[in-house]
């Protein structure tokens, strides 16, 4: 399958997608279409004993979909890549995984988000963490250098989902792990919301429908072991509630293993 067909420009999606998650870094407080913050990370399974050891401030600009961290197995010492990392908060949940043997690189378009998360970063004094400039799709790291890739809300963002799972197959190592949550659908969405740019900046217009999400991980060359519904993930704003309800626009997390 190749790259959604969509009928508004990318670089206005990226633009749109780019001036959120600014706001997200910089003004968490604001009106979003969903939740952030640590009563949502909380109600989403992570446990408060592991967000009361990592920076605040990155569960304030928290803006995940759902809780994979079980389902991810995290050792000491192993490699994990975070695709779009937002203002840090699930690379320092790694980092206390990983512990001082291994390493977290975040991965992210927006330089707010990665701005934030590198000050957190020296301020909670986690050394093994870092972060790079990148695009999802085409990622500045070389092959097999992951034994685990984890992402949370941000691949529904993304117009060719199948380019990016092809590139988080190429990071992995054999026998590496794919961890994340993110939405998807239970009927594939109608023009009317695909097509709005607005509606796939807010995690909405560009989730794929599950069976389809789930089928182009596999083509990447991964093997899909858990898939796992979030009843807890709701959207907030009246237009993401009626498209959530009308389309089955749900939450899950997801365990792959590169073959
Ligand atoms: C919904 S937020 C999630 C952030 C973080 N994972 C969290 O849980 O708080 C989406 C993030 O993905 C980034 N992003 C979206 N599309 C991207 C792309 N194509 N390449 C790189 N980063 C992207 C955005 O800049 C934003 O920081």
């Amino acid at each position: 399958m190749t790259a959604t067909t969509v009928a508004f420009d990318p670089r206005d999606l990226e633009a749109k997608v780019k001036d959120m998650y600014r706001a997200v870094a910089e003004n968490p407080q604001g009106e979003f279409h969903f939740e952030m913050g640590r009563g949502l990370a909380e109600r989403l399974g992570y446990p408060p004993a592991d967000l009361d050891r990592i920076p605040a401030e990155s569960i304030a600009s928290f803006a995940g979909v759902g809780y994979y961290f079980h389902l991810a197995g995290l050792k000491p010492g192993e490699t994990v890549v975070d695709l779009g990392s937002g203002s840090g908060m699930d690379t320092f949940m790694a980092a206390l995984h990983v512990g001082a043997s291994g390493t977290v690189i975040g991965v992210d378009m927006t330089d707010e988000q990665r701005r934030k998360a590198e000050r957190l970063r020296d301020a909670g004094g986690f050394v093994n963490v870092s972060y790079i400039k990148g695009y999802i799709e085409e990622v500045p790291l070389t092959d097999a250098c992951a034994d685990v890739v984890i992402s949370n809300g941000v691949i529904n963002l993304a117009t060719d989902k199948q380019k990016v799972f092809e590139e988080v197959a190429r990071l992995l190592r054999p026998g590496g792990r794919f961890a994340i949550s993110d939405i998807v659908t239970e009927v594939q969405l109608p023009d009317s919301i695909v097509c709005n740019s607005t509606l796939w900046a807010a995690c909405i217009g560009g989730a794929a429908q599950q069976d389809s999400y789930r089928d182009q991980i596999e083509r990447a060359g991964m093997r899909v072991e858990t898939v796992e519904d979030n009843p807890a993930y709701a959207f907030i704003s009246d237009n993401a509630k009626c498209a959530s309800r009308k389309y089955g626009v749900k939450s899950v997390s997801i365990l792959a293993v590169k073959a």
